[in-house]
Parts: C-alpha cells; structure tokens; sequence
C-alpha cells in the first residue's frame, strides 16, 4: 500500500526575482489521495505544473515510479491534469471529448466507442454522448472533463480546484462522487484547493502549504486536531491563538501563564516548564460565561448571527481580540459586559513551541 509513486525532491522555483518554491519535498503513495491546501499565491498551482512537466523547477527533482521525470514533456509521463475551468473543446461533443486521448493514441474506434461509455457511465452521464459543452451545467461540464481525464487511466491526476466554479450544494454532491471514483479507479489523486473543508472531507493526507513550503503533512485528524503551528490551526480549525508560557509541564495537561493569569492546557511531549508557545483553541471550542470565577477576563465588543452560529467578538485585557462562536442564540450577555472565557483543557493545543537556547 505505501509504494510510492511520485516523489518531490527539494523542488525551487523563482519567477524573477520572487522566490515561489522554496525547497518542497514530499513522498506520495500510490492510491492515496493527496491535497494541497493553502491561501492565494502561496504556490499549488506552480507546483502542480512541475509535476505536470508544464513547468520546469530551478532546483530539485520529480520521481515519478523511481524515475527522474523531472525534465520530461508533458506527453512523456503518465500524469493527466484537471483544471479548474473544465477547457473543454466547445465543438465536440461530450463523446468526442471524452474519447479524444484515446484518438490521438490511434485505439481502434469500437474500442474507443465502448471505453467512453463505460466512462460515462462512471460519472453518471450516460445518455449525453451528441450534447455539446454549451449544452452542459457547469457540474456536468467538470464530470466531463474528468471522464476525459480518467479515460487515459493515468498513475496520477492532478486537480486544480476542479470544483471551484461550481455553487455550494453542487460542489459537495461532486465531492462525494470523486471520492467514489478515485476509491473505485484506485488511481492517486493530488488535489488543490483553499476550501479547508473540502480538504478535510476527501482527502487520506493533507499538505498545508504556505508561501512556497510545506508548513505541516498530515491526515485530516491529524492536521485539524494536532496543528503544529498557528497558521494551520486558524487556517484549518478557525483557531483563537494565545500567547503564553508554560509554568508547569504535567503528563496530561499544562499550566500556561497569558494575560498575566494561568490557563489550562493539552500536554505535548515536545513541551517542558519554560517554553514560549501559542495555544490554538477553534471558536466553538470556547465558553464565554457572565459570572464565572474562573477564565481569561475579557469584555464583550460584538455579537452577531450568521449560518446558524452566534459569533462574539470578545477583548482579552490586553486588547488582544478573541472570536468565539456557537450554535443558537442562547447567551443573554449583552454588549460591553464584562465576562470570563474559558475551555476544555484538551481543547487548547500547543503550537508555535520556542525554547531559548
Ligand atoms: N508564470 C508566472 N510568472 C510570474 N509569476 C508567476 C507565474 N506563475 C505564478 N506566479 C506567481 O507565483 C506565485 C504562486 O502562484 P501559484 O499560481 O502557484 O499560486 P496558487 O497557490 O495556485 O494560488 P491560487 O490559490 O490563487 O490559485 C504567485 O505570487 C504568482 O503571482
Ligand atoms: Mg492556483
């Protein structure tokens, strides 16, 4: 199962003087389905276009079954990419589209006919082989787009956002389905998106990347429940991120000293009485009480509905703002109140550990 099938060795990439890759490794295994996860213009898309031969790296190596395909044309490795707006040629048909690679590798026409139609069948768009893209929904033109992917049964697909374009209720219905596919087909997936929820729902492991480097690896528990640093828990769990001191080092939980008053926290064995650390704890993870005798102090700026949720936005005593948010309206606390907020030990991790030398 843990074969690997793609290795990125050390991978840099500069566009002028802007350094957009700094130095990416990563082992993938055949089978898995990988996601690349990170904001704007952090590198996903240079990324995949490096494994794709569509780009070529300054520095480092693509391995690809063992073999440096690094400057290799696209054509010469066995990777199909999807990208987010379909590109679709507009005067064929769904048939045509579909069968096109097959086409250009010269298969017998029959052999093509029954290949597209097996293939449609697995995106569920059987009937639709004479529509045209014009003809199509914007979920049915990426189900297109991935049956002319997967047809050519590539060792790896890439995916940029391929479900970018499509509205809410859509994207998740095709989520589910791609999901299904890549289990069936058992074809390695390396899939880009910013959507965290997204990344969580469908992926084996998780790259949290972050201005060209890979900031944590890891299965979806993993990267929501065990952020290392405070970039990937507020840019995957939402987190609040409190700065402090640990005092003392228990087996089961911390003491850390913050806004001059001691908190509880997770213990960590990379953690030891002394350290400088920031402590992660997701909105809803939160209890903010009126007349509570114990928690961090702080005073009620904001109260708003959104989805579903009531969200606070709340002053610690050093100005340091805290969001906190729960489903229902059930909190009579009104604004400019003085309260207390506090949490369930486990429910504060540890990340961004510094320790002077
Ligand atoms: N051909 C190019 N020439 C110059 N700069 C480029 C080129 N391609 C990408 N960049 C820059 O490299 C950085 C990373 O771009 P990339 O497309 O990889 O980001 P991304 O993570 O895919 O972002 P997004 O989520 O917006 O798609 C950006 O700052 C971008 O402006
Ligand atoms: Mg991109």
């Amino acid at each position: 199962m843990s074969e690997t099938l793609l290795e990125l060795r050390n991978i840099k990439k500069s566009f002028g003087t802007t350094d957009v890759l700094n130095g990416i490794g990563l082992s993938i295994s055949r089978g898995e389905f990988i996601t690349f996860l990170g904001a704007s213009g952090c590198g996903k898309t240079t990324t995949l276009r490096i494994i794709a031969g569509l780009e070529k790296p300054d520095e480092g190596q693509v391995l690809l079954e063992g073999r440096d395909v690094t400057y290799l044309e696209p054509h010469q490795r066995d990777v199909n990419t999807v990208f987010q707006n379909y590109a679709l040629f507009p005067h064929m048909n769904v048939e045509a589209n579909v069968g096109y690679g097959l086409k250009i590798r010269k298969v017998p026409k029959e052999e093509i006919k029954k290949r597209v139609s097996d293939m449609l069948k697995l995106v569920q768009l059987d009937g639709y082989e004479k529509r045209m893209p014009s003809e199509l929904s914007g979920g049915q033109k990426q189900r297109v787009a991935i049956a002319r992917a997967l047809i050519n049964s590539p060792k790896l697909l890439l995916l940029d956002e391929p479900l970018g374009a499509l509205d809410l209720k859509l994207r998740r219905a095709m989520q589910t389905e791609l999901k299904r596919l890549q289990k069936k087909l058992g074809i390695t997936f390396l899939y880009i998106t910013h959507d965290q929820e997204e990344a969580i729902n469908m992926s084996d492991r998780i790259v949290v990347m972050r201005e060209g480097k890979f900031e944590q690896i890891g299965t979806p528990d993993e990267i929501y429940n065990c952020p290392k640093t405070s970039y990937v828990a507020d840019f995957v769990g939402n987190a609040n991120i409190i700065e402090g001191i640990v005092r003392q080092a228990g087996e089961e939980e911390i003491l850390v000293e913050t806004e001059g008053q001691i908190v509880k926290a997770v213990s960590d064995p990379g953690v030891q009485a002394g350290d400088k650390i920031s402590l992660a704890v997701r909105r809803e993870n939160m209890k903010v009480c009126g007349d509570c005798e114990e928690g961090l102090e702080a005073v009620l700026k904001d109260k708003s509905f959104q989805a579903g949720q009531l969200h606070m936005t709340l002053n610690l005593n050093s100005g340091k703002e805290i969001t906190v948010s729960r489903y229902g309206m059930d909190a009579p606390l009104s604004q400019g109140q003085k309260v207390r907020i506090s949490w369930e030990p486990q429910h504060a991790v540890p990340v961004d550990i510094r320790r002077e030398a």
